[in-house]
């Protein structure tokens, strides 16, 4: 079109190439087309970069996420997933060392709640600092602060954190922290603060400012993950750097604050995220986020465990790491102490929608998420309906946690029992304690079992950690 302009130039018409005008409107139509696919490649690239930072991995990028708290968890569960993807060929060594030996010091073991900040917490849906039983743990970690500009940005939340450190007027051996990650990595604030040293120190100068200013007792890092996919391999030394250089700060403050981090389970990201010796001199304790090992996503469209303890046996290869057993001891292989693992428990579970509700067992073929839940997330409360409504549970002896369905619905969770199991197991085996994941979504309201008992799942986890003479679930390794 820019070229027909005949009339001025059919006097040059036989100086010209005839078909000239032709050939140069096709390279501009195929510019222009280069052009459109071009922005529109970048646009869907830094989409994925923004959003998920693994756009390859999926195709559910274009969704909305409007809820600030789910997208941090399927964040993370779509990259343990894209982790497993990666790795379930590799020739990877899935055997750890012997275990050492280890104290036991059950009087020392904690029970450490993560509470996620709620989206609209004033209203009557979810679950206010007022109502968080302060007895039931012996560390809330309050999340999620956001990192801004390399400082701790806790947005217009200072009255949460005031009113969750106020629970320690009923329970004054509770310890409050608060963690920083979460939604914030949608926007790269880690990976940019620690690049530098000024950008580190000005960092940990506002940790300080926001601990003092609140009362909290310590700090939880919550990066997902330094490192991986696509990240700077710096990261991982930067990283250690920031733990060694926070560790020197808040040693100096006199405030005597806990450094913890969230870590993650599954080996491949382990291996690619952390130096764990360096972490443990500076840490008091890691949160192993021992979940998501399986949940719905295109290319692994088959029901599997949330969260098991054991492998199956017919689980074999890499597979056969995504437990909760073989990520605690192979942090404990790659230099971390025991005393220094807190293991991870999930209080919600994952929904499948089935392709066939007659075909409902392990690995059956599924077609999405399932009706239940946010993006496959569902809370306590919402199982415990769904069990009551007439859903068949069973529980999985290899794995000791238990599953759930009716008719095209099939549910993956935690219940009293494998919290049971799992908390007894903590205890026996050595580790720090158990860290639960979260209040939010234990049945906080006490709405299950028309008991009015709140917080079930959470309550379960001191019944096996301390108490070693009962002995309802029997123990034995190997069933
Ligand atoms: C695998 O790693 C363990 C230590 O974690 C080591 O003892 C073992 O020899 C390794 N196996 C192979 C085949 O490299
Ligand atoms: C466990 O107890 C032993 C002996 O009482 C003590 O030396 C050790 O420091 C304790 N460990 C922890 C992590 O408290
Ligand atoms: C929610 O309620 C708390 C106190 O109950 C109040 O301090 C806060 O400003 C309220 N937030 C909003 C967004 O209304
Ligand atoms: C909490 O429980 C009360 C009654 O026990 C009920 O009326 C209320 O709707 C419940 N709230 C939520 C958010 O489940
Ligand atoms: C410390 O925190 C307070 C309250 O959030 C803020 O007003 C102040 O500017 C901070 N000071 C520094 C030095 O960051
Ligand atoms: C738990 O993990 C350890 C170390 O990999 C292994 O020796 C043990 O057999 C595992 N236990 C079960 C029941 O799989
Ligand atoms: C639990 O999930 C159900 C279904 O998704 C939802 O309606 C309910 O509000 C949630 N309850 C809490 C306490 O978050
Ligand atoms: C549970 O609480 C509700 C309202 O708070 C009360 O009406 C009901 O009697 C309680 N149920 C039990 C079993 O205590």
């Amino acid at each position: 079109m820019v070229n027909q302009i005949p009339v001025p130039q059919a006097k040059y018409e036989l100086l010209t190439d005839i078909r000239q005008p032709r050939w140069r409107t096709q390279v501009v139509c195929l510019t222009l087309t280069f052009l459109i696919v071009g922005v529109l490649f970048i646009t869907r690239a830094w989409f994925g970069i923004l959003v998920l930072r693994a756009p390859k991995a999926d195709r559910f990028v274009e969704e909305q996420i409007d809820n600030a708290k789910i997208a941090t968890w399927l964040r993370r569960a779509r990259m343990y997933a894209e982790s497993t993807k990666e790795n379930q060929n590799a020739d990877r060594n899935t055997s750890v060392g012997a275990s050492e030996q280890y104290h036991r010091n059950a009087t020392s073991q904690v029970i450490v709640c993560y509470y996620t900040i709620p989206w609209d917490l004033n209203t009557s849906g979810e679950l206010s600092p007022s109502h968080i039983d302060p007895h039931i743990c012996t560390h809330i970690i309050v999340g999620f602060a956001s990192v801004v500009n390399s400082m701790l940005d806790i947005g217009d939340n200072a009255w949460v954190y005031k009113q969750v450190v106020a629970l320690k007027n009923r329970e004054p051996k509770l310890k409050v922290m608060i963690s920083a990650g979460g939604n914030n990595e949608l926007h790269d604030g880690f990976s940019e603060m620690v690049k530098t040293h000024a950008n580190r120190k000005k960092f940990i100068r506002s940790v300080l400012n926001v601990t003092k200013t609140y009362h909290l007792d310590g700090f939880d890092v919550d990066w997902e993950f330094p490192a991986w996919i696509g990240a700077d391999d710096r990261e991982k030394i930067h990283f250690v750097q920031l733990l060694q250089e926070l560790r020197k700060e808040f040693d100096r403050s006199g405030q005597k604050l806990l450094l913890t981090v969230a870590v993650a389970a599954p080996q491949a990201i382990v291996d690619q995220s952390y130096s764990v010796p360096e972490m443990a001199e500076h840490v008091d304790f890691v949160n192993l986020m021992s979940y998501d090992y399986h949940f719905y996503v295109w290319y692994f469209p088959v029901t599997d465990l949330n969260a098991p303890l054991f492998p199956r046996c017919t689980e074999t290869g890499y597979l056969s790491t995504l437990n909760v057993n073989f990520s605690a001891q192979y942090w404990v292989a790659k230099g971390m102490p025991r005393e220094k693992i807190v293991v991870g428990i999930p209080a919600y579970g994952h929904s499948y929608q089935l392709d066939n509700p007659s075909n409902h067992n392990l690995q059956a073929p599924a077609s999405g998420f399932g009706k239940l839940g946010t993006k496959g997330f569902v809370n306590y409360s919402a199982v415990c309906q769904f069990l009551k409504s007439g859903a068949v549970s069973i529980f999985n002896k290899e794995s000791r946690v238990p599953y759930t369905f009716k008719d095209r619905e099939w549910i993956s969770y935690d219940n009293e029992e494998s919290i049971y199991y799992k908390s007894s197991w903590i205890r026996t085996s050595g580790f720090k304690g158990a860290m639960i994941l979260s209040l939010n979504v234990d049945d906080w309201n006490g709405t299950c079992y028309g008991t009015n008992e709140t917080f079930p799942l959470t309550r379960t986890i001191s019944k096996g950690l301390f108490k070693e003479s009962d002995s309802k679930p029997q123990m034995s390794i190997g069933l």
